[in-house]
């Protein structure tokens, strides 16, 4: 291998993914990661799916009731919600990896896997994001798996209002198709489960131990 590719391969920044249920405790993780790689002198930008452009705010309207459309259009919709987090040209991730910056995500493909299958084949949704993942894939995808149950209580002391997807019987089969995506997709994807059912510093700390050696 020539220098310059070698050089090129270590200077792609990391691109850590977090998945899991509503209320699994994604968000508090993310701060948590952030801050501790901030210690270790690791700088990262930190983003979400959907997001918060003009396709992601329609997304927001739906599952908000706002604007009703076919379950299979919400699909595309994430589709083309993740293309522009991919390659928008203020803050895409895309370039921001290739300058070697890492990038922390709460929620990506995986996501779209898991609560889009509900309503139509899987292998459809894959399908659909063959593009996004051909830009960029995980260095990991990190799956925090709560009891549906405790999931549902978190989200009930903190929020005002239930979204579309926030109903525990779709949280049971959301979580059941996450682990169908996991088994489908084993030998192309690195995914780390943690148990998420244990104290935020608890889940932290194993969080790190798992994929702290990815930057030191
Ligand atoms: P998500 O981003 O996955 O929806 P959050 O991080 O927003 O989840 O967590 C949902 C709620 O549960 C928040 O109020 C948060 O403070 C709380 N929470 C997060 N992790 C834990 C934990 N391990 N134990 C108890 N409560 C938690
Ligand atoms: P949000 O309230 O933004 O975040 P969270 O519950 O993760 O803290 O809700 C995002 C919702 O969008 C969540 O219910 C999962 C859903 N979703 C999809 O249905 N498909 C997708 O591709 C993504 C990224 C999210």
């Amino acid at each position: 291998m020539r220098n310059e590719q070698r050089r090129t391969q270590v200077d792609r920044g990391k691109f850590i993914v977090f998945e899991g249920i509503d209320g699994s405790g994604k968000s508090t993780q993310i701060q948590l990661l952030t801050e501790r790689l901030k210690k270790e002198g690791i700088y990262c930008y930190t983003t979400m799916e959907p997001t918060d452009s003009p396709i992601g705010s329609l997304i927001h309207q739906i599952m908000t009731g706002r604007i009703k459309t076919d379950n299979k259009a919400i699909a595309a919709l994430f589709v083309a919600d993740r293309m522009d987090h991919l390659l928008n040209d203020v803050n895409g991730i895309v370039a921001k990896i290739s300058e070697g910056t890492t990038v922390i995500s709460d929620r990506y493909y995986f996501s779209s896997y898991a609560y889009h299958s509900i309503d139509m084949p899987m292998d459809w949704v894959i399908q659909a994001n063959e593009l996004n993942r051909n830009l960029l894939q995980p260095t990991v995808s990190l799956f925090i798996d709560v009891d549906p149950d405790i999931a549902i209580k978190r989200i009930a002391q903190n929020r005002v209002h239930q979204e579309l997807f926030e109903k525990k019987s779709r949280l049971v089969r959301v979580r059941e198709k996450y682990y169908e995506a996991f088994k489908k997709l084993e030998d192309v994807e690195n995914v780390i489960i943690v148990d998420g059912n244990q104290s935020q510093e608890v889940i932290a700390e194993e969080i790190w131990s798992k994929i702290g050696g990815y930057f030191i």
